[in-house]
């Protein structure tokens, strides 16, 4: 196993979400809209759709271009208009698949803050538990993450170009795992 990198499957990533939306019950928040961060957020959000109905709705910010070069901030490629009316007033989940340095996630909620959303409630499938570049707006009073991490390199099942290849690399780390008696998931 390659010791850096940290591979999620489809399974996983669904049973992710399902604890999420159990936790979010848990907690009394009850959203009305879902903003997915595209694109990883996408996914997630999707499933996370199933287990809670609300409408979603899908912003994309990056921090590489369509060049994939790194830029210096975070920066809009896709912004739907229609967001900005949907959020005025409401109680919103906003969906990423990672938090990573923050950077992204803090910018996307900088600017949905100017749509005067009553809450925004902030559910990611992994954190990784690191220093951040930036922190959330204090606004943000609610964080969800479905796993804690450390600095690796997490392998989603949407960017494997071999889908068997990747779940098969999955199940050898989770049997890694096993082995030093850790259960990741239920
Ligand atoms: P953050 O606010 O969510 O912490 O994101 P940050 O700006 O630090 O992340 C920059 C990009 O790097 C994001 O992609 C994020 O999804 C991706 N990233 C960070 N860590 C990992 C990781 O461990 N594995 C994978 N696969 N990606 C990671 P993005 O520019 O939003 O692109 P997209 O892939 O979501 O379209
Ligand atoms: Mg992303």
């Amino acid at each position: 196993m390659d010791d850096n990198k940290f591979y999620v499957s489809y399974n996983s990533v669904h049973k992710l979400v399902k604890h999420l939306s159990e936790q979010l019950l848990e907690s009394g928040y009850d959203p009305e809209v879902i903003v997915a961060i595209g694109s990883g957020g996408f996914i997630p959000a999707r499933i996370m759709k199933t287990f809670i109905n609300r409408p979603i709705y899908a912003v994309g910010i990056s921090y590489y271009g369509i060049d994939k070069k790194h830029k210096d901030h975070p920066t809009k490629i896709q912004w739907i208009d229609e967001v900005q009316s949907q959020l005025v007033g409401k109680k919103v989940l906003l969906i990423d698949e990672v938090d990573d340095t923050r950077a992204t996630l803090a910018y996307c909620i900088g600017e949905l803050l100017k749509y005067k959303p009553e809450e925004i409630a902030v559910l990611v499938l992994h954190n990784k538990t690191k220093e951040k570049d930036v922190d959330f707006p204090v606004e943000i009073k609610r964080y969800f993450a479905g796993m804690e991490l450390a600095d690796v390199w997490i392998k989603y099942p949407w960017d494997a170009e071999d889908i068997e290849d990747h779940t098969q690399k999955e199940l050898e780390m989770l049997q890694a795992f096993a082995k030093e008696g850790k259960e990741l998931y239920q």
